[in-house]
């Protein structure tokens, strides 16, 4: 009884400091970069605001780009595109891991839990060699941002880490932006390593996130957080990556994204960076994200699942 008192204490605490990191992301990114101009679609009253996290985060369609898309359907560029569906045999797909990078899962000895699902994602260049014990070993696909993919120091086009996985690579591009724009205007410049990437391995399943999309799962966190503000800035690669997969997986664990008591002060689990805005954000709306998918969590104990585990479970509704 007192351990369980202890782990609603902490539950408090963290929900709380996302609270409060909601209200400074937004004080602290006042600018408006990618020219957001949404409007509130809702009223005020809970009757018109409620509508279940799972389903805003369904319907935003987070997707990957595909041949027959407008306007890649008459590019050279778009031929690029895999031909081949984001997973095989989506039919056999039970349980999936999204594994954060989160600095608390060092010690985590998470490992062995990861690797039994049927779908394992991590971000970026976050290594599994050395860490294994506690982030597993498996790797099925990587969400990838722009920086990572154009950056020399990650090597995007031959660093082991990027190859025999499936890759899904996102840049925003401007909020009422075409893809045309998108094309000359991304942050970074992420086309010509993809191309690059895609010609030295044909076979490679790499694919483009849809911006559309990426801002599209922005407007459904700003309808979760209601008449609270969020950043005008895109969700991270975490939260991006649980929209793309969701549609493909019945059960997704999403790993230490909602810190469990472990929380360290670490940014991630790979490096000895102290810097808590990994966490609870300032740049992505990641304080309103956390709480969405904590709204999302169907684990039955919750609390011990996630703040005693770091394992948040979120069932993909079956009927929108
Ligand atoms: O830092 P990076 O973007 O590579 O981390 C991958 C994802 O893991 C982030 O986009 C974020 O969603 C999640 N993360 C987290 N807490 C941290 C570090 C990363 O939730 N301390």
């Amino acid at each position: 009884e007192l351990c369980h008192n202890k782990t609603q204490q902490f539950r408090q605490r963290i929900v709380r400091a996302f609270e409060k990191a909601m209200v400074e992301s937004v004080n602290e990114s006042q600018a408006n970069h990618y020219n957001v101009d949404y409007k509130p679609v809702f009223g005020d009253s809970f009757e018109e605001q409620y509508y279940p996290s799972t389903c805003l985060v369904m319907e935003a369609g987070v997707r990957v780009l595909r041949r027959k898309d407008a306007p890649f359907n008459k590019l050279p560029f778009g031929r690029l595109f895999p031909r081949q569906k984001l997973f095989r045999n989506v039919k056999d797909i039970k349980t999936c891991a999204i594994v954060s990078s989160a600095g608390s899962l060092a010690g985590s000895k998470l490992g062995r839990f990861i690797d039994t699902h049927d779908i394992v994602m991590r971000f970026n260049h976050a290594p599994t060699q050395g860490h294994e014990v506690d982030v597993g070993s498996k790797t099925t696909i990587r969400v990838v941002n722009s920086q990572v993919v154009t950056k020399p120091e990650f090597d995007f086009t031959r660093a082991p880490i990027f190859r025999n996985v499936t890759i899904a690579a996102w840049d925003p591009g401007k909020y009422n932006g075409t893809l045309e724009d998108w094309l000359t205007s991304a942050d970074y410049d992420l086309f010509t390593n993809y191309e690059l990437y895609r010609r030295r391995y044909p076979k490679s399943r790499a694919f483009l996130i849809d911006p559309h999309s990426v801002w599209r799962l922005w407007q459904s966190l700003q309808m979760f957080a209601g008449s609270r503000p969020i950043s005008r800035n895109p969700p991270s690669s975490g939260f991006i990556g649980l929209a793309l997969l969701l549609p493909h997986c019945p059960q997704v664990d999403f790993v230490e994204y909602v810190p469990s008591t472990r929380l360290n002060g670490r940014c991630h689990y790979y490096s000895k960076e102290m810097n808590s805005a990994c966490t609870f954000g300032s740049w992505h709306p990641l304080a309103a994200e956390k709480l969405m998918a904590l709204d999302m969590n169907m684990a039955e104990d919750d609390d011990m699942s996630v703040f005693q585990f770091g394992i948040l479970r979120i069932r993909r509704p079956d009927k929108l």
